[in-house]
C-alpha cells in the first residue's frame, strides 16, 4: 500500500517528508519520490526501490522549499521505475496518490484527445492534468481540484500542490485512509498517524468523501457537495509508541517474540481471571437473540475468523458463515434479520474486509470489528469494537496481530456460549482458566525458536511444502503455508487432513515435505492415519505435537517438534507459534525481505 505525506512548513520539508516516509516503510513500496515548491517552481527528486536511493539521489541534488509532498509507491498501474513513481507533474499541479482510479482509461482518452501528454503509465497523472485543465479554465486551485475529484471513480487518498500558492496543500480521501497532523504554524497530511508522529499526535481523520484544504493557519474539510464538514481532533495513541525493532534482526521476530505480553493484554481487556468469567463486551447485538453469525475478513485475519467458526459453534452452538472478503462482497448472501456480523482486520483499512462491511450494515446486520487500529476504517464504521492490543504491527507477514485476534475470538465465543446457556458457570471458569495460560504456552514456544531453525534448514531447499491438520489445525496449516509462502517465496499449500486422499497425496516424494500440525486430541490416531499414508509414499513428515502425539505417532518423522501440553481450547493459540517460527526461520536463510517481502503491502486498501 503506498505512503502519503505532505508537509506546509517554516523550514525545508524535503528531509522531513523523507523521515516520515521511512515510517510508512512497513507498508511495503517499490519507489519514492518527493515534490516542493522551490524558488517559486515545482521541483522533485524520485527513485526505484528503497528510500535510501531517494536519499542517495537528495544528497547529489538537495532540494529546497518550505511546502512539499512525499509517496512511497505500491505499484498498481505501470512498472516500479522512477518513470512512474509519485509525485506526478502537470503544468502547475503536484500530485501523489494511494489506490486506484478506476476509470483512469476513459480518462486519459479524454485528455489525451484535448492535447494532454503523458508522462507515465500511472493512473495518478490522469488526476494532475484533469487538475491542470481546470486551473486553465481559470478556477482557483482549491475549486480545480474539486471539480477533478467529481471526475473520479475508484479509491483514493491524494495531496496535491499548486506552482504559485506556497501556502496550499489540498488532501482528498476516498477510500484509503488520510490523515491532517496539526503543528505549530505548520500542518500536515500523512496516510496514518505513525507517520506524523515526528510532528504532532494532533490528528484529524478524513472520512470517505472527504476533501481538505491545509494551510500554515489551519484546515477547512468539505464533503463531496462542497459543504463544509467538521471532523474531531483526537490525540492519536498510534503515534505514542515509538515503532523500532529493539534487538531483533526484524520487525517480524520482534513482533513473534511479543506474543505473550499482547496476548496476555488482550485477554485481559475481556476476561476477568480472578473471578473466571468472561468480562463485558460492548456488543452491538445480543448473542443469545441471533440465529446465524456471518464472519468475514482477508488473509491470516480470515484464518483466525476460520479458526473462531469451530469455537462459536462448537462451544456456544451459533452457526457460523464465513467467507474471505473478496468473494463475501459479491456473493449477495442472505442475512436474516435476527443474524449479526463480524469482520477481522489488523489495519482496519482493507477494501475488501470494509466492502463486505457495508454490504452487512446496508442489510441492516449489526456489525462487531475486531481490529487492531481503532482509529481505522472498519472500527468507525462498526457498531462494536473489539480491539486486539497487539500494538503496531510493522512486519507484513502478520504474526502477533493474530494469536491476538485469536484471544478475542475466543473471548467472544465464550461470550456467546454464556449469553446462549451452553456453558455452565463451571465450564466458564474453566475456559477462562485456560485462556489465562495462554500467555506461558507462548512463550514455551518461543524456547523452541532454535530447534525450528535446524528445521528450517531442510526447507531453505525445497520449492513445495503441503500442510496439514484437523479441525482448528486445519486453518492453521493454512496459516502456516500462508506465512511460509508469504515471506520465504516457497510455495506451499495448507489442506484439510483428512483431504489428503482425495488428491493432494498424488503430490507426495520425498521432494515434498509435509508439515503436519497435531496435539495429542480425540481426533490424532485420524491424522497419524494420514501420516503414514504420506509415509508410505516416501514423503518426510514434520510432526508438531506435543509429548502425547510424539509418543503415539509410531512412524518415522524426519523432525518433530514437541510443544507443550496444551488444553485444545487453546491450542490454535500456542501452536500459531512454530510455525511463524519455522517460516520466520527459513525466510531469514533464504535472505528474503523479511519485514516487507516482494509484491506486498501490509494493508491492501485497494481491490
Ligand atoms: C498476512 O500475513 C498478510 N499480511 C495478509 O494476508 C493480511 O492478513 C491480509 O491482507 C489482511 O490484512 P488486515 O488484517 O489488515 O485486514
Amino acid at each position: 500500500m503506498c505512503g502519503i505525506v505532505g508537509i506546509v512548513g517554516h523550514t525545508p520539508v524535503a528531509p522531513l517528508i523523507v523521515d516520515a516516509l521511512k515510517r510508512l516503510e512497513y507498508r511495503g513500496y517499490d519507489s519514492a519520490g518527493v515534490a516542493t515548491i522551490e524558488q517559486g517552481h515545482l521541483a522533485r527528486r524520485r527513485a526505484e526501490g528503497k528510500l535510501v536511493n531517494l536519499e542517495r539521489r537528495l544528497g547529489e541534488e538537495p532540494l529546497g522549499g518550505l511546502i512539499g509532498i512525499g509517496h512511497t509507491r505500491w505499484a498498481t498501474h505501470g512498472v516500479p521505475n522512477e518513470t512512474n513513481a509519485h509525485p506526478h507533474f502537470a503544468e502547475d499541479v503536484a500530485i501523489v496518490h494511494n489506490g486506484i482510479i478506476e476509470n483512469f482509461a476513459e480518462l486519459r482518452e479524454e485528455l489525451s484527445n484535448e492535447g494532454f501528454a503523458f508522462a507515465s503509465q500511472t493512473d495518478t497523472e490522469v488526476v494532475a492534468h484533469l487538475i491542470a485543465r481546470e486551473l486553465r479554465a481559470g478556477k482557483a486551485p482549491g475549486d480545480a481540484a474539486f471539480a477533478a475529484l467529481k471526475r473520479l471513480r475508484g479509491a483514493f487518498a491524494l495531496a496535491i500542490m499548486f506552482r504559485g500558492d506556497e501556502d496550499l496543500i489540498v488532501g482528498a480521501r476516498n477510500g484509503p485512509p488520510l490523515a491532517v497532523g496539526h503543528g505549530d504554524g505548520e500542518m500536515y497530511l500523512g496516510s496514518d498517524a505513525i507517520a506524523l508522529a515526528p510532528f504532532t499526535n494532533a490528528i484529524t481523520y478524513l472520512e470517505d468523501g472527504d476533501w481538505v484544504v491545509v494551510r500554515r493557519s489551519g484546515i477547512e474539510i468539505f464533503d463531496m457537495d462542497g459543504a463544509p464538514v467538521a471532523r474531531q481532533r483526537q490525540q492519536s495513541i498510534g503515534t505514542s509508541m515509538m515503532v523500532d525493532k529493539g534487538n531483533h534482526r526484524h520487525f517480524m521476530e520482534k513482533e513473534i517474540h511479543e506474543q505473550p505480553e499482547v496476548i496476555s493484554h488482550t485477554l485481559a481487556h475481556y476476561l476477568d481471571f480472578s473471578a473466571g468469567t468472561v468480562g463485558n463486551f460492548d456488543l452491538p447485538f445480543d448473542f443469545a437473540g441471533i440465529e446465524r453469525m456471518a464472519i468475514s475478513a482477508c488473509g491470516t485475519a480470515y484464518l483466525a475468523g476460520l479458526i473462531s467458526k469451530y469455537w462459536f459453534e462448537r462451544y456456544a452452538r451459533l452457526p457460523v458463515d464465513i467467507d474471505i472478503a473478496s468473494e463475501f462482497r459479491y456473493r449477495e448472501m442472505p442475512l436474516p434479520k435476527n443474524s449479526a456480523a463480524l469482520f477481522v482486520s489488523q489495519s482496519g483499512e482493507t477494501a475488501d474486509t470494509l466492502a463486505s462491511l457495508r454490504y452487512c450494515r446496508s442489510a441492516g446486520v449489526p456489525i462487531g470489528a475486531i481490529v487492531n487500529v481503532r482509529e481505522s476504517t472498519i472500527a468507525r464504521e462498526s457498531d462494536g469494537i473489539f480491539p486486539t492490543l497487539a500494538g503496531p504491527e510493522i512486519g507484513v507477514a502478520s504474526t502477533k496481530a493474530f494469536t491476538c485476534q485469536l484471544s478475542v475470538l475466543a473471548s467472544l465465543a465464550l461470550k456467546a456460549a454464556k449469553a446462549r446457556g451452553t456453558i455452565s458457570a463451571e465450564q466458564e471458569r474453566d475456559f477462562v482458566r485456560q485462556l489465562s495460560e495462554a500467555p506461558r504456552y507462548a512463550a514455551q514456544a518461543l524456547k523452541l525458536s532454535e530447534r525450528i531453525e535446524a528445521v528450517a534448514r531442510e526447507l531453505s531447499h525445497v520449492r513445495h511444502v503441503l500442510y496439514l491438520g484437523r479441525d482448528t489445525s486445519y486453518p492453521l496449516a493454512m496459516e502456516g503455508a500462508l506465512k511460509l509462502k508469504e515471506i520465504s517465496y516457497i510455495h506451499a499449500e495448507g489442506y484439510a487432513a483428512g483431504e489428503l486422499k482425495h488428491g493432494p497425496i498424488a503430490l507426495i516424494d520425498e521432494q515434498m515435505p509435509v508439515i503436519v500440525i497435531a496435539p495429542y486430541d480425540r481426533i490424532f490416531e485420524k491424522t497419524v492415519s494420514n501420516m503414514q499414508e504420506v509415509a508410505a509414499r516416501g514423503g518426510r513428515i514434520i510432526l508438531i505435537t506435543d509429548r502425547e502425539g510424539a509418543a503415539k505417532a509410531t512412524l518415522k518423522t524426519l523432525e518433530t517438534i514437541v510443544m507443550p501440553d496444551v488444553p485444545e481450547f487453546v491450542a490454535p493459540i500456542a501452536y500459531a507459534l512454530p510455525v511463524q517460527l519455522l517460516a520466520y526461520h527459513t525466510a531469514v536463510i533464504m535472505g528474503t525481505d523479511v519485514d516487507q517481502p516482494r509484491n506486498l503491502a501490509k494493508s491492501v486498501t485497494v481491490e
